[in-house]
């Protein structure tokens, strides 16, 4: 096998590693949703049994507005975690994202690391992804298509991860030119092309940038989750580059809260379908968002804990943060997603005092 495979593999082994043995959450910030807080609804005048979670986003139905989160695929270690997401998709009605697949390219035997997800969720809704640096460096069209046909993709989203290129010990910070080469692939696919962050927030500029060049959606994947300087800090101190180690701790929360970023983002892009992650945790968190104006939610890190300890916790998880959004649903009076988006909510906190700018 030629060594750059051997090294993909062993990044993309400890990209789920550390997520799953070492605390790298956010540790100084959070994602501000607890600063919003419901009004409730002493009288919802409707039955618990009658609330309907579904929703129809970029055209395809849902059970409920919720993604598990782009992340892996490209190591062996993936293949199982991949197949139970598959079926969990499949089976809930949820969309699904594969994790960079720019390795899926190098070899059948990894592509097949993704592939499974298909094979489980012939239904599904499922993104493929690729990262806007491999864009930069010249990722052309047809790989890109070749990326799509591996998964069967519904759609293809492009992360957009400048904080850990930087940290990342052989990170390529290199952003020049990635805008025009989505703009290139909004033009050429058939299928809706996405962007999301991986943990930093999409700011209200960055979104009208990415509207303009008419993407299909955006992602804002906020600071108050996973933090991927995090990851790479300490990926960082096994190599012991000490410059990254430290930039590493020193950016680890960087970034724009989840719920800043989404506020932001909603009044910046009326019209631009929006999914919010990073951080979100559970059912109630998911209804906040949407209440904020979010269309989707994606999680990522909870479905992976759940996913590496077996397919009864990850499908128990799932069928709790259903309920959770159905009992936040009946409280505030919403029987379906519709009448969510306009629950009424107070914002607290940072986000009442104007530190997310969303007046
Ligand atoms: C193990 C893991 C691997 C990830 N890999 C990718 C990836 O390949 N591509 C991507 O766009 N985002 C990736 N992400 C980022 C997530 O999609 C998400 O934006 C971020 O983790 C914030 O969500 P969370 O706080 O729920 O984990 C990954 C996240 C995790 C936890």
């Amino acid at each position: 096998m030629p060594p750059d495979l051997e090294i993909i593999k062993r990044r993309k082994k400890e990209g789920i590693d550390i997520p799953l043995h070492k605390d790298v959450q956010a540790k100084t910030t959070s994602t501000y949703l607890e600063d919003i807080k419901f009004v409730h609804n002493a009288l919802p005048e409707l039955d618990y049994e009658e609330i309907d979670t579904s929703t129809t986003f970029l055209g395809h139905k849902f059970s409920a507005p919720i993604i598990i989160d782009s992340m892996t695929g490209g190591t062996p270690e993936a293949t199982e975690i991949n197949s139970r997401l598959g079926e969990l998709a499949e089976k809930y009605g949820f969309g699904m994202g594969l994790g960079s697949q720019r390795a899926g390219l190098k070899s059948t035997d990894l592509a097949d690391t993704y592939s499974i997800a298909r094979k489980n969720a012939p239904n599904a809704f499922l993104i493929a992804n690729i990262g806007g640096a491999q864009l930069a460096k010249g990722l052309s069209v047809d790989d890109t298509r070749k990326i799509l046909e591996m998964i069967g993709a519904n759609a293809l989203v492009i992360h957009l991860n400048p904080l850990q290129e930087l940290i990342q010990p052989e990170g390529e910070p290199k952003y020049r030119g990635v805008l025009q080469r989505i703009s290139e692939l909004v033009k050429s696919l058939d299928v809706p092309v996405m962007v999301k962050e991986v943990g930093a927030g999409i700011s209200r500029e960055v979104a009208i940038r990415l509207a303009l060049v008419g993407v299909s959606a955006i992602n804002v994947a906020g600071t108050g989750g996973t933090s991927w300087a995090g990851v790479e800090k300490l990926r960082a101190e096994t190599q012991k580059d000490t410059v990254k180690i430290r930039l590493g701790e020193l950016f680890w929360d960087w970034g724009i809260p989840t719920a800043a970023s989404l506020i932001e983002v909603r009044q910046a892009v009326p019209q631009v379908p929006l999914i919010a992650s990073g951080g979100l945790r559970n059912g109630l968190e998911v209804a906040k968002c949407i209440a904020l104006g979010a269309d989707m939610c994606g999680m990522a890190y909870p479905f992976l804990r759940k996913a590496a300890e077996s397919k009864e916790s990850l499908f128990e998880f799932a069928r709790m943060i259903t309920e959770e959004l159905k009992s936040a649903m009946f409280l505030v009076g919403a029987k379906n997603i519709k009448d969510l988006k306009s629950s009424r909510y107070i914002l607290t906190g940072y986000l009442a005092d104007g530190s997310s700018s969303n007046r």
